[in-house]
């Protein structure tokens, strides 16, 4: 068993068929469902919310990985771990209290995740690491699935690798975004832990393959 992660973004999945969707991920060697909250605020698109979440949940027999990409995610924190979201991650530019909002999401027995945009600085997380769980790297702006990744991915991979082993930290790093058999093996090569793939798994023509497939590569 291969110790880095894979998780399916359910935002590519046909949402016509989401039982059938969710059930390929359950079945497949995949290790979380990573589900995209978008608010139409921080971002430019609306995804959905409370009731589709629900849906997915009834049939997931995996972790569910939920990236808020919401402002003010502080009043949703107990709403998604009824849910029963595991890990929960908030944007560092949408949160004024980052400290606060994480252990909030602790305190609701879920993992404190911390996704940050292409432009954001690894070294602004210096101060708050060590109570990150998950470090959810945005390697497109996020907002849209299918988008392509940015190159510059591979430095903050490093420079995050570098600040977690400093602080002696046990924060995960997950890449969000353009995610492909192109670059999942020098990800991980670069210090990624979990890689979520929306459009290269659902947009393939044998997903549960295609899953198979970034799981040998991601080794
Ligand atoms: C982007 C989302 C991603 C997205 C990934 O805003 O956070 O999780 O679904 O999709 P792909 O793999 O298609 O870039
Ligand atoms: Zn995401």
């Amino acid at each position: 068993m291969s110790k880095v992660k894979i998780a399916p973004s359910l935002l590519a999945a046909d949402f016509g068929n989401l039982q059938r969707d969710v059930e390929m991920v359950n079945q497949s060697e995949a290790d979380w469902h990573h589900i995209d909250v978008m608010d139409g605020v921080f971002v430019p698109n609306i995804s959905f919310g409370m009731p589709v979440i629900r849906a997915i949940q009834k049939h997931a027999t995996k972790p569910l990985d939920v990236h808020l990409m919401i402002v003010d995610p502080d009043r949703y924190i107990k709403a998604f771990a009824d849910l029963g979201a595991s890990v929960l991650s908030v944007h560092y530019e949408a949160c004024n209290h980052l400290h606060r909002s994480l252990q909030a999401i602790k305190a609701e027995g879920m993992k404190a995740g911390v996704a940050i945009n292409p432009h954001t600085n690894i070294s602004l997380l210096e101060d708050i690491i060590k109570e990150i769980d998950l470090v959810c790297l945005m390697s497109v702006n996020p907002g849209f699935g299918g988008q392509s990744f940015i190159e510059n991915t591979y430095d903050k991979v490093r420079s995050l690798r570098e600040l977690i082993n400093n602080k002696r930290a046990g924060t995960l790093i997950e890449i969000d975004g353009g995610v492909t058999s192109k670059n999942a093996k020098a990800l991980v090569e670069a210090g990624a832990d979990v890689l979520v793939a929306g459009s290269f798994v659902f947009k393939s023509e044998d997903p549960t393959q295609t899953i198979q497939e970034l799981k040998v590569l991601a080794g």
